[in-house]
C-alpha cells in the first residue's frame, strides 16, 4: 500500500469573482521512504499542492489517502491531530516565532507535546548542528539571515521525527554548497529514519539528485 495516495485532486482559487484553476486532476502515489523532488514554474501551484498534501488546505475535489485513511473525511480536530503526529512542514516563508531563539523554536513542537525538556533541547541542538547552525542557537529569527531562518525551520520540522516531511523550497535562500548540505541531511534522515519527503525546489541540480522527481505544469503532476 502506498503511504500517500493522491486521487484526482482539484484546487481552484476565487478572486474578484474569477476562478483560477491551479490543480486539475492530480493523481499520484508516494511509497513509504521515498525521497521526491517537485519542480515547476513560479505560480504553477507547487505550494498549493504541498498544502493539500499536508492537510493544511482541503481540495475542491478528489482525495488524499494516508495508507487506508482518507484524510479529508476526518473532522477538523482529527485532521489537526493527524497532521501534528505525521507531518513535518517547512513553509516557503519560515514562520518562526520571533520572540524565541533558534533553539527554542526547534524544541517547541516537542515541548508542546510535553516531551522531556532535556531530551527535546538536546535533540533540537543536534538538529541545529546538522543544518550548520550550532553557532546560532541563541539567535532570534530577526537576528538570522534568510537562509539560516529557513534551516531553523527545517530543523523544527524534523524535531518530532515525522513520517512525512513536506518542504517548500528549503534551499531557496541558500548558496549552492549550503543547499547541497541540506539535501545531504534530507538523504541522511531518509536513510536513518525512513522519512518520506517531498521537497519543492527551483534548483534543477538538487532536484535531479533526488531518487524520484516530479514536475507540476498545467495543473498536473508528472514524473520528471
Ligand atoms: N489565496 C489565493 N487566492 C488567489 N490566488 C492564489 C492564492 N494563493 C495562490 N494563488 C495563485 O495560485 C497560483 C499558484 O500559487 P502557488 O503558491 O501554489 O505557486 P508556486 O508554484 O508555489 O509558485 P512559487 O514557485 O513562486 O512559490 C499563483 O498564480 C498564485 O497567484
Ligand atoms: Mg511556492
Amino acid at each position: 500500500m502506498a503511504l500517500l495516495s493522491i486521487r484526482n485532486v482539484f484546487k481552484s482559487y476565487f478572486l474578484h469573482g474569477k476562478r483560477i484553476d491551479i490543480l486539475r486532476g492530480v493523481s499520484l502515489d508516494i511509497q513509504r521512504g521515498e525521497l521526491v523532488s517537485l519542480v515547476g514554474a513560479s505560480g504553477a501551484g507547487k505550494s498549493t499542492f504541498l498544502h493539500v498534501l499536508g492537510t493544511l488546505d482541503a481540495p475542491a475535489a478528489g482525495e488524499v489517502m494516508f495508507e487506508d485513511r482518507s484524510v479529508f473525511s476526518m473532522n477538523d480536530a482529527e485532521i489537526a491531530e493527524f497532521r501534528n503526529q505525521t507531518i513535518g512542514f517547512v513553509f516557503q516563508s519560515h514562520f518562526l516565532l520571533p520572540e524565541f531563539t533558534a533553539l527554542e523554536n526547534v524544541a517547541m513542537p516537542a515541548l508542546i507535546r510535553r516531551q522531556d525538556r532535556t531530551g527535546a533541547y538536546a535533540y533540537a541542538r543536534e538538529l541545529l548542528e546538522r543544518v550548520g547552525l550550532g553557532h546560532r542557537v541563541d539567535h532570534r529569527p530577526g537576528e538570522l539571515s534568510g537562509g539560516e531562518a529557513q534551516r531553523v525551520a527545517l530543523a523544527r520540522a524534523l524535531v518530532l521525527k515525522p513520517a512525512v516531511l513536506l518542504a517548500d523550497e528549503p534551499t531557496g535562500n541558500l548558496d549552492p554548497a549550503t543547499g547541497e548540505g541540506i539535501h545531504q541531511l534530507l538523504r541522511e534522515v531518509n536513510r536513518e529514519q525512513g522519512i518520506t519527503a517531498v521537497v519543492v525546489t527551483h534548483n534543477e541540480t538538487l532536484a535531479r539528485s533526488m531518487p524520484r522527481r516530479l514536475r507540476l505544469a498545467g495543473g498536473e503532476v508528472s514524473e520528471a
